[in-house]
């Protein structure tokens, strides 16, 4: 269960009529090293985002399946990429990112993990020209696309995807939905100001003043997708969205497996966090089958 002052803020959020506006986020490519560096290790085992990543790597293994090649856009330092690589020998990975910085993380984290199905390559999500159409068997990404500068490369970005991936591909975008009120906004990002660099804090205020709302989304992948994707957000509050098709399979017993021991692994104030936000996404629609 979610602590009292996260329900009290969840409730205010529920009731009020205000909206903060959008501000994009000061830096849209992360380029600076210390700003990469703390993002990079808040997406460690033990950093802040594990749970996160755990979550999302739940989901995009359903979207995937055996021999895809599976792009992720916006992949940042590759943490949850070579995550997800690492679970799936039998699939290839690319990954694209703007940042020459946040690239050199993460071909460094995929040597280091001896991973051997994953390339990456420098480019924008919102020009996907790299990519032919229905070229892709699935498309992933988590935690990005509200670093597009405004809501028209968020629909570019949507486009793009829609025309390079397969048909019955699989897609999972996950992002922060913009919440209303400027208070939950700090109370989100600083509640584990404790536990993260100062620098990873600031950049998920950032984050969450440069979210885009639910509504945004859902016309987003409407005019791209139609109906073969659909915006799913966390219950009562969208304070976390997944873009994303139906899944494509059941969790082999193997990976249901895997994901269970990192499960295990989190320590238990990481295990609270993954389970939270297990509850408020199977409120919302989307279920974590096999982890209890
Ligand atoms: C917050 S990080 C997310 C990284 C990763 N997906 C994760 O889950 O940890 C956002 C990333 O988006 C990248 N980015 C911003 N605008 C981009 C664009 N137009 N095309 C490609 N990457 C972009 C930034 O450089 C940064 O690496």
């Amino acid at each position: 269960m979610p602590s009292l002052s996260v329900m009290k803020i969840l409730l205010k959020e529920l009731m009020t009529n205000e909206q903060v506006p959008r501000t994009p986020e000061p830096k849209l490519v992360m380029d600076d090293v210390d700003q990469v560096e703390a993002y990079t290790q808040a997406g460690r085992e033990s950093g802040v985002m594990a749970p996160v990543y755990l979550f999302h790597a739940t989901q995009i293994c359903q979207v995937i399946d055996s021999g895809d090649h599976v792009l992720d856009l916006a992949c940042g330092p590759a943490n949850q990429l070579c995550m997800i690589a690492r679970l799936n020998p039998d699939c290839r990975f690319t990954g694209i990112d703007l940042s020459p910085t946040m690239l050199d993380q993460a071909r460094a984290l995929a040597t280091e993990m001896g991973l051997s199905n994953v390339d990456f390559t420098a480019g924008s999500i919102t020009d996907l020209s790299g990519f032919g159409d229905k070229s892709v068997d699935c498309i992933m990404s988590t935690m990005a696309l509200h670093h597009l500068p405004d809501f028209d490369s968020l629909r570019c970005t949507m486009k793009e995807s829609a025309r390079i991936l397969k048909d019955g591909g699989g897609l999972y975008l996950a992002d922060f939905g913009r919440l209303k009120r400027g208070d939950s906004i700090e109370y989100f990002a600083s509640q584990y100001k404790d536990r993260q660099h100062p620098l990873f804090t600031l950049d998920y205020l950032n984050s969450l003043h440069a979210a885009f709302t639910l509504q945004e989304y859902e016309r987003a992948c409407a005019e791209a997708f139609d109906l073969r994707a659909k915006v799913f957000s966390t219950w009562m509050v969208p304070y976390m969205l997944a873009t994303r098709t139906p899944p494509r399979r059941a969790l082999p017993p193997r990976l249901a497996q895997a994901l269970g021991a990192i499960q295990a692994d989190l320590p238990d104030y990481h295990k609270r966090d993954f389970s939270d936000l297990k509850t408020f996404f199977s409120l919302g629609g989307v279920k974590t089958p096999a982890l209890g």
